[in-house]
């Protein structure tokens, strides 16, 4: 997962948004890249059509065990919703609505992607961005980012959803200051509070984010699917729990192929090869 640059001569790279949003396959890794540089990767409407045709496409092939979503030009993960379509697109609580709607295909996509997902931060993380971001199961960052909601700031409010993954992430004290001073705060503060898993010096987040992204693709895939579900259920109000997914998620590891390959690899002090079945 490289900058524009790299992803772009990468054989497998494609382009989706007019450009402005990249998917890159390599080793068993699906890379999606924010590609608008010139707006620290605001995010415009149709950006958010290009990452669910990007998420459809990642979610299908069996080759794509971990996706890794970042930022091109290294100044910004996400800077947030383009604020240059709000006139237009967001400019009263019905064109709010409507908005929603065109957007909510890559929300939905990416809220119910059925593979683990990483965040790789480098620059700005903010509003909509940071909302992508917690969205994905796991967020790395260098300790140059910033974070930040500045929907106080705008005049805007999130909704329930938008603020479950927040307050989940760092609880409702951490979430309160955030909203109501909208200010940006560094990494070590995000490591700090909880909404970020690791910081990582620059020169080596791509290296590491990728090898975490090996890590967990070499392990049981049916494994990490189930404590995917299990903890996406745990957060979920209890009267919409699916109880009965997370009993078949757990045993379908059981009764699994690779549930024996583990058992056989461990015994013979070996490398497991998982399947996925
Ligand atoms: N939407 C649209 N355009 C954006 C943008 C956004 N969210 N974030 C940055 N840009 C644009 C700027 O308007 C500027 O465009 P210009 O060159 O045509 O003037 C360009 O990106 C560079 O940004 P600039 O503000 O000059 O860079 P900076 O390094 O001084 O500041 C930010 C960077 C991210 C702190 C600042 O741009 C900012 O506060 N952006 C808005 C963040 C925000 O409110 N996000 C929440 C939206 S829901």
């Amino acid at each position: 997962m490289q900058q524009t640059s790299t992803v772009a001569s990468d054989s497998s790279a494609r382009e989706y948004a007019g450009g402005k949003m990249l998917s890159a396959r390599r080793e068993g890794i699906g890379i999606v890249t924010f590609n608008q540089p010139q707006k620290h990767n605001a995010v415009s409407v149709d950006m958010w059509g290009g990452l669910a045709e990007i998420l459809g496409e990642f979610a299908t092939d069996d080759s794509i065990r971990v996706v890794v979503l970042t930022g091109a030009g290294g100044r910004a993960f996400v800077s947030g919703a383009d604020i240059s379509q709000f006139d237009q697109q967001r400019n009263n609580a019905d064109a709010q609505r409507a908005y929603d709607r065109q957007t909510s295909v890559g929300r939905e996509k990416l809220s119910s992607f059925p593979k683990p997902t990483i965040a790789m931060i480098r620059g700005y993380c903010l509003g909509g961005g940071l909302a992508i971001a917690m969205q994905t199961d796991l967020r790395i960052a260098s300790p140059e980012s910033q974070f930040g909601i500045p929907a106080a700031k705008l005049g805007i409010a999130y909704g329930l959803e938008g603020l479950r993954n927040l307050v989940s992430l760092v609880g409702p004290a951490h979430a309160r200051m955030i909203m109501y001073t909208g200010e940006r705060f560094g990494a070590a503060e995000a490591l700090r509070i909880g909404l970020i898993n690791r910081v990582v010096a620059s020169g080596e987040l791509e290296n590491h984010v990728f090898e975490l992204a090996q890590t967990i693709a070499s392990n049981a895939p049916l494994s990490v699917a189930a404590s995917r579900l299990t903890i996406t259920q745990l957060l979920t109000d209890p009267q919409e729990r699916d109880v009965d997914a997370v009993v078949r998620a757990s045993a379908v590891c059981f009764d699994s192929e690779d549930y024996r390959e583990g058992r056989a690899a461990f015994l013979e002090k070996r490398k497991p090869q998982f399947k996925g079945r």
